[in-house]
């Protein structure tokens, strides 16, 4: 099949998520409401425009740093391994963490991630992650926030990408391939 050629249907508008942002806040900032400073941890590339909002919507003294890790080059499919691409700058022993992910799919990345943060001693480790497939999971991990359940469709969009593309999309759409 031909991947070059597709459209994108708008699955979740922009003002939709908005809404479901200051909510996620809201909870969160409940949450860690007893906190010093909580350290925001983006996982890099997929969570930058939701990191972004988030944390303006967050009413608590925060910190923020990325991770990046690699689970899917550019194609559709995770790879399953899960490496570290880049690790964070800060130490996160004896601190409140919040790691902000963009899509949970098959679970390995988050699960991954989770077990290796731990090993470093955080007070509290807690995830929310925008979107969440659980059809297609194949680890048993769930975010402790997710903004939206989505079926199984391949989305672009907010931050997200399909082959480094459409990442600037205000909205979240599905990908749409076009058999000719
Ligand atoms: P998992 O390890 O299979 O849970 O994959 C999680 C990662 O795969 C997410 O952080 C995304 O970067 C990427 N991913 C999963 N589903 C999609 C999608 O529909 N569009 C773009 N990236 C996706
Ligand atoms: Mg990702």
């Amino acid at each position: 099949m031909d991947h070059s050629n597709y459209v994108i249907d708008e699955l979740i508008s922009a003002k939709s998520i908005a809404a479901r942002v200051e909510g996620l806040a809201k909870e969160i900032a409940l949450h860690f409401s007893n906190t010093d400073k909580l350290i925001v941890i983006g996982m890099l590339r997929g969570s930058f425009v939701f990191i972004a909002d988030l944390v303006r919507e967050l009413d608590l003294p925060v910190e923020v740093d990325f991770l990046e890790v690699s689970s899917y080059g550019d194609g559709m499919e995770s790879s399953r391994e899960v490496r570290i691409l880049k690790d964070l700058r800060g130490e996160i022993g004896g601190r409140d963490v919040l790691i902000v992910e963009d899509i949970v799919d098959t679970g390995h990345t988050l699960a991954h991630v989770v077990d290796y943060l731990n090993t470093r001693g955080p007070a509290r480790l807690e995830t929310c992650a925008l979107l969440d497939k659980p059809s297609r999971r194949e680890v048993k991990v769930r975010a402790t926030w997710t903004g939206f359940e989505i079926p199984d469709e391949f989305v672009v969009g907010y931050g997200i990408d399909y082959a480094q593309r459409n990442r600037n999309l205000a909205y979240i759409g599905a990908v749409k391939f076009i058999q000719d």
